[in-house]
Formats: structure tokens, sequence, C-alpha cells
């Protein structure tokens, strides 16, 4: 088998003593797979997405991705590994309501060296591509609550990263809508070829997920 992209061993994470967010958990995700995690509320989904994003370190246990040991990483190497490997959906979306859908989406860009013009090129396609053409301009105060889902989409694909990490990517939208979002990420899971791990508890997750697993309290289930 390849090596694996993510690998968490043992991976646990306290917010508070005896009161375990994440419980000894080991996973291992290859690269390009697009796996799902599902579980009732407060289970430990955003704080097992956390771990791996590396917005929190495992109070024990091993983080891995690729060759970086996130448990043993300072907040620079932390805040390095965000920007250049990660693109995140956070459940609640963090836009800022009265920017623009195309302002949004090119937050990330002035975290790297992308030339700007080449970068707002590739907003726009992604924009497009998830059918938001001709509502660039248009500020996200103004969007559905399922095109500022596909905004956050957008914006966390814009520098191109090697893992997507979606919280809640459909929590919000009806059946329809949730299922069109879906599509879209399966979609651009093939063409961009890109690692996902995408939270829910939508089941409809199961049509285009290769793989799922299910969390309950802080620990991984089959
Ligand atoms: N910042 C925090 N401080 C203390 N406890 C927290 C914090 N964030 C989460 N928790 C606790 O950790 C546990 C797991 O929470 P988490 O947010 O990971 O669940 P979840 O599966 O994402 O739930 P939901 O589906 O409602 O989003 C819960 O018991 C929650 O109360
Ligand atoms: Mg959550």
């Amino acid at each position: 088998m390849d090596q694996p992209l993510i690998e968490l061993t043992g991976a646990t994470l306290e917010y508070a003593a005896r009161a375990r967010a994440v419980d000894a958990v080991d996973l291992t995700v290859p690269t390009g797979q697009f796996l799902a995690v599902v579980g009732p509320s407060g289970s430990g989904k955003t704080s097992l997405l956390n771990l791996i994003g590396g917005l929190e370190r495992p109070t024990s246990g091993s983080v891995r991705v690729s060759d970086l040991e996130l448990s043993r990483s300072d907040d620079r190497q932390l805040s390095a590994y965000r920007s250049s490997k990660i693109g995140f959906v956070f459940q609640s979306f963090h836009l800022h309501p009265s920017r623009t859908a195309l302002e949004n989406t090119s937050i990330p860009l002035y975290f790297t060296s992308t030339p700007m013009a080449e970068g707002l090129a590739r907003c726009r396609e992604l924009l497009q591509r998830l059918g938001l053409a001709g509502l660039e301009d248009r500020s996200v105060s103004q969007l559905s609550g399922g095109q500022r889902q596909r905004v956050a989409i957008a914006r966390a694909l814009v520098n191109r990263p090697p893992i997507l990490l979606a919280d809640e990517p459909i929590g919000h939208l009806d059946g329809e809508t949730a299922s069109v979002v879906l599509e879209l990420l399966s979609e651009l899971h093939k063409s961009e070829q890109v690692t996902m791990v995408v939270v829910t508890h939508d089941m409809s997750i199961l049509n285009v997920a290769e793989r799922t697993v299910e969390m309950a309290g802080g620990r991984l289930i089959r």
C-alpha cells in the first residue's frame, strides 16, 4: 500500500481534563482518498478535523501528515502547514459578509506568492465551476445559504491545497442543493486530485465518498 498521507495513531484531544473530544483515534488516509466522517452531534467530528488541519495539537498520540508530525510542530510550522497544505471549509463558513464572493474567494492568495492576476483567474474559474458565475461581485450578505457554502468551498480550494477538510459543507442546505454541492465536491475531488475529509451527518454523503468512518463519543467506530 502507498504510504498514507494522513496518519493518526492514538490521537487524543482533551479540551478539559478527563473530557476527551477525540479519544485514541487510529486513522490512515491515503493520498487522493475521499473520506466521509459521520456521527451524531458532539461525537468529536469537528475536533478530529481540527487535529488533522493543525488547528489543535493532540493532547497525546500522533498526527502525521506527509513527513510532518503535527504534535511536535511549533506554531510557526503549523501555520505554514495550514497555508500550504490545507483548504478548510468551516462549519459556520467564516466568510466576510460585507465583501463580495470574489473578494472572499481571493483571501487565501494573500498568504502565498501566487501572482494576483493568476490567482484571481483561478478564483473566477472556481466560482464558475461552482455555479456562481455572475455573482462574483455580489456581497456575501446578499447570497443564499447554499451560495455562501459554495463560496466557502471555492475559497478553500483557491491555493490548490493537497488536502481539503470540510466541516458540514451541506449542513444547512435543502436536499436538492445538498446533492448539487456533494456532486461538485465529487467532481472537484476527481479533477483536482485533492484528498478530502468531509464531515457530515447527512447520509447522502455515502453516495459520493469512497470510504466512510463513524464517530461516537470521540472514538472511531465502524
Ligand atoms: N473549544 C471547546 N472547549 C471545550 N469543549 C469543547 C470545545 N469544542 C468542543 N468541545 C466538546 O468536545 C466534544 C466534541 O465536540 P465537536 O465539536 O468535535 O463535535 P461534533 O461531532 O463536531 O458535533 P456537531 O455535529 O454538533 O458539530 C463535545 O462534547 C464538545 O462539547
Ligand atoms: Mg462539528
